[in-house]
């Protein structure tokens, strides 16, 4: 597995691979690998991409410094993770590299109205205008043919897919599902941060997805399942609903067919998210 971190040699990697005639596929993470990447890595693999991972914090994303500063750096076991997975070339790019101004504003900012202000990007201001302008520039210097995003930042996955639409990039965007562990819970970097109890506490989560998953009715009664079942647990409720998938506009009652259930709540003072699939029956 070659390593880099400078941009010029990054960019003539991927320029060098697209001259043999392959293709680069790009697995934006910010390191904290666990199996969910992993799965990222093997997907793209499995495509016959060239894999491209990169490992950068993006500060820009994180409204709040010490979510910032706690966030799970583990840079050794990261590197051993992705050379296990099949990743081709791993780019650890250093902030002055990518954000030289830091932590003065960088006067370009891709923001994607509308998707953006909702439910996440509510509750941490700013957090996808970070996000899609570190994407667009990974994609800018990569160059990928796809780049696969995880199904778990669901919202995350809508605002890219829609930037790459309105900005004609010229990426395959390939969402892979949610990896779970044995108990349910979803695989996240910020799940080293709850302690058991707290554990215990955020399978609700995918306890209230399996739940609505289970039953077809109103978007309504989805959305009171979804809530009862958080706060039963004590969780701390962020949001809990029912969603069109692309638009993630919430879903009416007169609605029918398939939507998102998504689901945010804070464990032990700990931001963590789930979806999933949900039909619902119009009333
Ligand atoms: O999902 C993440 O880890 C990040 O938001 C991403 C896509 C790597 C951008 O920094």
């Amino acid at each position: 597995m070659l390593r880099l971190s400078d941009i010029a040699e990054w960019r003539s990697y991927a320029n060098g691979v697209r001259a043999k005639g392959r293709t680069v596929g790009l697995v934006p993470t910010m390191g904290a690998l666990h199996q969910g990447h992993a799965a990222l890595f093997r997907a793209a693999k499995d495509r016959g991409d060239v894999v491209v991972a990169t490992l950068f914090v993006n500060p820009r994303q994180f409204n709040d410094a010490g979510d910032l500063e706690r966030y799970p750096r583990t840079p050794e076991l990261d590197r051993s993770l992705a050379l296990d997975s099949g990743v081709d070339c791993l780019i650890e790019p250093t902030l002055d590299a990518m954000w030289p101004a830091y932590p003065a504003p960088t006067p370009t900012t891709v923001s994607v109205g509308g998707l953006s202000d909702l439910y996440e990007g509510a509750g941490r201001p700013g957090h996808f205008d970070g996000v899609a302008s570190v994407v667009a520039k990974l994609f800018a210097i990569t160059g990928p043919a796809r780049a696969y995003f995880g199904e778990k930042d669901f919202q995350q996955l809508a605002v890219v897919r829609q930037m790459v639409r309105d900005l004609a990039f010229d990426v395959e965007v390939v969402g892979c599902p949610i990896v779970r562990d044995h108990d349910g819970l979803a695989f996240s970097s910020r799940n080293a941060r709850i302690s058991k109890d707290g554990r215990r506490q955020a399978l609700a989560l995918s306890e209230a997805l399996a739940c609505v998953a289970g039953h077809a009715d109103c978007a309504s009664a989805q959305r009171a399942r979804l809530t009862a079942t958080l706060r039963e647990a004590g969780v701390e409720l962020a949001y809990a609903d029912v969603v069109d998938p692309t638009t993630l506009v919430p879903s009416r009652d007169d609605e029918t067919g398939e939507r998102r259930a998504l689901v945010a709540g804070f464990v032990e003072g700990v931001r963590l998210l789930d979806n999933g699939p949900v039909r619902i029956v119009g009333r």
